[in-house]
């Protein structure tokens, strides 16, 4: 599907972005400032955040903000400091964008270890629950708010030696389920991206083998991004959409 989105399409949306540090989530940012947000920018590594927050900067789109937390270590009092922080500087949130995860280790499903397990799907899953938990608050006084979720290929279709991870991911499509449905009646839509086979450091991690180049870069698949974050879509809801549809 071909997304055409204004110039103009997320002008005075106060957006929160994790892992906006690097990856798609660093690009996700980019891209939502370039179209008139104020994006809040999550991550665990202050100079990688103090990057994305400068190139936003020296473009001249609107000043971002940052919030350093470790999603691993988080506690759920963290989350509701947080969406206090969030609400006392700009009163709500019109879109969340959770994008950080972690692949842990590709191994066969007998030698994932506890730690990669817990690891894994305290960041990808327990996280992002809990995060969620804290800013809904914050989504509910939004006259249109979008909630994002970063599914996988793998987190519908289950494939060897992806364990966690893929498991995380079906959760988090799940959960992105349960909350669309309980919050159909409201002006929150809910839906995840499942970005396909893209040119970062996690692919790297997972596919060290193969030509980069071959990929699809972070702003090749902007504009799923930037049409589920816009207002242009008000019906869709409750959906994991391909950000590389299958031809
Ligand atoms: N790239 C692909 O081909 C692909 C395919 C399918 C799905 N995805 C999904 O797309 C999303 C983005 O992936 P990516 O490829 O852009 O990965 P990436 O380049 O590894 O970026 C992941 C981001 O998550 C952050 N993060 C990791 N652990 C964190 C923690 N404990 N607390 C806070 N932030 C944390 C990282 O922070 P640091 O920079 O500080 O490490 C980084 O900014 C993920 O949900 C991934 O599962 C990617």
């Amino acid at each position: 599907m071909n997304y055409s989105i204004p110039s103009d399409a997320l002008q005075g949306k106060i957006i929160l972005v994790t892992g906006a540090g690097d990856g798609i989530g660093k690009q996700a940012a980019l891209s939502y400032a370039q179209h008139g947000a104020t994006v809040i920018l999550l991550g665990r590594t202050v100079k990688k955040l103090e990057q994305t927050y400068d190139e936003i900067e020296a473009q001249g789109f609107p000043q971002p903000a940052i919030i350093p937390l470790d999603m691993k270590g988080a506690s759920k009092q963290n989350y509701l400091d947080m969406a206090d922080t969030i609400g006392s500087q700009f009163g709500r949130l019109d879109g969340v964008l959770h994008n950080a995860s972690l692949l842990g280790v590709l191994s066969p499903f007998n030698q994932i270890s506890e730690d990669t397990y817990d690891d894994v799907m305290q960041v990808n899953v327990k996280a992002q629950f809990l995060m969620t938990q804290a800013i809904l608050p914050l989504l509910h006084k939004s006259n249109h708010a979008s909630l994002i979720f970063t599914s996988s290929t793998v987190g519908h279709s289950g494939r060897a030696f992806w364990g966690t991870y893929a498991m995380s991911k079906f959760a988090t499509e799940g959960m992105m389920q349960v909350l669309a449905d309980e919050l159909s009646d409201s002006h929150i839509r809910v839906n995840a991206i499942n970005p396909g086979g893209t040119r970062t450091g996690m692919r790297a991690q997972a596919y060290p083998a193969e030509d980069a180049d071959l990929l699809k870069t972070p702003l090749d698949i902007m504009p799923l991004y930037l049409y589920l974050m816009s207002n242009q879509n008000r019906d869709i809801t409750g959906q994991c959409i391909d950000a590389q549809p299958k031809k």
